[in-house]
């Protein structure tokens, strides 16, 4: 029923799509293409948004004994820091060595399904983070353990 209301909407939608195609706003020669394109590509702001709520909902996944969530939002939490470090390579550096520091211990605990090591690493990372926003001039943004996870999936097994 609702598909049957739904497809007249969808065809107008696709009839008006081809006068305006979706990137139609991109005008200009190649370089200032790319150049907006590189504009809009995100920055550490909004990539720590993802990267944070990640780490929360990896911490109720781990908690919940959902170690395969866990370790799944570990490595999404990868994908996006590299991204940040392309984008602001500026960050790159505090960004491996929370890496090299931090996630590594988180991920041996995930590994090793280990509750009491992964509490010891969860802690040590919180530090992590906000130290580096402290060396990076951040020190009024300091992550702290919501209450609940932000995600909707099950965290138990
Ligand atoms: C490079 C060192 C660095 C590390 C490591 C780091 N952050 Fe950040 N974070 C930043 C910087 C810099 C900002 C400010 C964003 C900007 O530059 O616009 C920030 C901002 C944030 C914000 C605010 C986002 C917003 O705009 O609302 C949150 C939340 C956050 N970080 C969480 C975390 C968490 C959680 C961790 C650890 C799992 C972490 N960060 C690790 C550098 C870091």
């Amino acid at each position: 029923m609702i598909a049957g209301l739904l497809a007249p909407a969808v065809v107008a939608m696709a009839i008006a799509g081809t006068a305006y195609a979706g990137s139609d706003w991109l005008t200009g020669s190649t370089d200032e293409k790319l150049t907006s394109l590189a504009e809009i590509q995100p920055g550490l702001g909004t990539i720590m948004i993802e990267y944070s709520s990640r780490f929360t909902n990896l911490y109720y996944a781990a908690k919940g004994g959902n170690w395969k969530l866990a370790g799944y939002q570990l490595k999404e939490a990868l994908e996006i820091q590299e991204v940040g470090e392309m984008t602001r390579p500026k960050r790159a550096k505090g960004l491996k060595k929370f890496e090299e520091e931090s996630l590594g211990a988180l991920s041996a605990a995930i590994e090793a399904k280990d509750a009491t090591a992964f509490e010891a690493a969860f802690t040590g990372a919180v530090k992590g983070c906000n130290a580096c926003h402290s060396d990076e001039g951040f020190d009024f943004i300091v992550y702290q353990l919501p209450e609940a996870p932000t995600s909707p999936l099950k965290n138990t097994p």
